[in-house]
């Protein structure tokens, strides 16, 4: 940060010396100014973080200068009179002035005056460029895009991430829900503390609780000594407690009281112990679709939806598909020095596609592209499936081409391999346009991965339009 610059307006010539010294040695460049027209002359000439404005001035009242519109003056303005009354100072305040100082100064009130310009200086620094990242960079942190709902996301974030509300994000798979936790804990007063991220659909329904609260010594077959939960080991911290509708129902009862009380309770102890976190969820169900269904109970919803964020599919973030590939392209010149550039047309195709898993299926294929195009990536280093929507795959989606006397064994594992490849790797959503369940994919994928190089039959694909 620049030295900040002060701006002394008082026709005592020798109380405004001693002043500017004052605040010199408080960090600031000063000038000074013995009435209202030579501070306008000052400020035309050069603007001023502060000025420091005496009420009674030869050409005017200090107020009145105060009340002008538009305002003569941008930077904060701090108040000093020898007539002090309670009318000034409160009209002085409510025009804006930031604080309100008496003669003779006390030098630690005038102290703690500055040191307020200074961290109001910095706020609006900070939320300046804050602005300006988003505007022109399309940047939010780690967070790229620029578009419409992107911003307004950012904007949610900014402004929650502050506070101690607990934030419920939604969106489908691979919107960046774990992405916008972290930018939540990175901008929040807990960042150097830790942001501990917990899968619900992952742990064990039966271990859950104590993972989460913690147990004692012997409080089941297995607890050989006391363990701290998540809730304690995020102290201070933020816990992301993702996929939260796949905690068992008789486990967010106890979440809720906990979140209530502020206290939980260690699995087989008794001792309550006061927790300090923050708590942020995530879905990539609709919750109130999860109420209904009974996977997600009604008043831990609305405890955890204080302050909801909902990701857009990337297919409804206009422009910013561009943005995301030359940004993630860019990131992967960088690790392996290389200068790949996309050509018009392969970007034309990352438009078009619909992107049904989102940033995380755009960041892969920008990866493979990155492995298999040239200089100038052309189109041809991108799946060709991309292009087509899924839900229209029987009628207009990618074709395999099957000759005759091939065996089913051959012609199926292109089938899933190719089907995957559409995906975008989603292997729940390959399963079901395949007709198999989930566990006959992963069994094949394991048959196939036994018999490596499978995955270079999946280029036998091709769209009816290209042949
Ligand atoms: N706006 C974005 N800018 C840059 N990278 C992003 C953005 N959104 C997501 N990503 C990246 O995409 C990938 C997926 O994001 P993330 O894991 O946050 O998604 P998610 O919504 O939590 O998905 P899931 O529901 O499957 O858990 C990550 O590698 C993340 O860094
Ligand atoms: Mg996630």
């Amino acid at each position: 940060m620049q030295t900040p610059s002060a701006l002394i307006i008082d026709d005592d010539a020798n109380f405004r010396a001693s002043l500017e010294l004052l605040v010199q040695r408080e960090g600031f460049a000063t000038r000074g100014a013995a009435s209202l027209a030579e501070a306008r002359a000052e400020l035309a000439r050069a603007p001023a973080d502060l000025c420091l404005l005496d009420l009674t001035l030869p050409d005017g009242d200090g107020l009145a200068w105060l009340r002008e519109e538009p305002a003569p003056f941008a930077g904060e303005v701090i108040v000093i009179t020898g007539h002090a009354s309670v009318d000034s100072a409160v009209e002085a305040l409510q025009r804006g002035a930031l604080d309100y100082l008496t003669k003779p100064i006390d030098r630690a009130r005038l102290r703690t005056a500055l040191l307020n310009v200074t961290r109001t200086r910095a706020l609006k620094e900070e939320v300046g460029s804050l602005r300006g990242e988003l505007r022109d960079l399309g940047r939010f942190g780690r967070m790229v895009g620029r578009s419409k709902p992107m911003l307004e996301v950012y904007d949610l974030i900014a402004r929650v991430a502050p506070t101690e509300a607990t934030v419920l994000i939604t969106g489908e798979s691979g919107t960046g829900k774990e992405l916008v936790a972290e930018t939540i804990h990175a901008r929040s007063a807990r960042r150097n503390n830790l942001l501990l991220p917990v899968n619900c659909g992952a742990v064990s329904p039966t271990l859950i609780e104590s993972e989460l609260f913690g147990h004692e010594r012997g409080s089941f077959t297995g607890a050989d000594r006391q363990r701290k939960g998540y809730f304690e080991r995020s102290a201070g911290g933020t816990l992301f407690l993702d996929e939260i509708t796949e905690m068992p129902i008789e486990l967010q009862v106890k979440l809720l009281r906990a979140l209530e009380s502020g206290v939980v309770t260690r699995v087989g102890g008794t001792e309550p112990i006061r927790i300090d976190v923050r708590v942020i969820a995530a879905t990539n169900r609709d919750p109130v679709e999860a109420v209904r269904s009974g996977k997600l109970r009604e008043d831990l919803y609305y405890r955890l939806n204080v302050f909801p964020i909902a990701l857009p599919p990337l297919r409804n973030r206009a422009g910013d598909v561009e943005l995301l590939a030359e940004h993630m392209l860019a990131q992967l010149n960088r690790e392996s020095g290389t200068s790949k550039v996309w050509s018009r047309a392969a970007l034309e195709r990352l438009r078009r596609s619909p992107w049904t898993g989102n940033v995380r299926e755009l960041a892969n294929v920008v990866q493979r592209a990155h492995i298999l195009g040239d200089d100038e990536i052309g189109p041809e280093a991108l799946p060709l499936a991309q292009e087509v929507p899924v839900e229209h795959a029987p009628s207009g989606g990618p074709v395999l081409q099957v000759r005759v006397g091939a065996s089913i064994g051959n012609v199926e594992r292109r089938l899933i391999l190719a089907t995957l490849e559409m995906t975008g790797g989603d292997k729940k959503q390959a399963a079901s346009i395949l007709g198999i369940s989930l566990k006959t994919l992963y069994n094949r994928l394991n048959v196939y991965e036994a018999y490596a190089g499978g995955a270079a039959e999946s280029t036998a694909v091709s769209t009816p339009n290209n042949g």
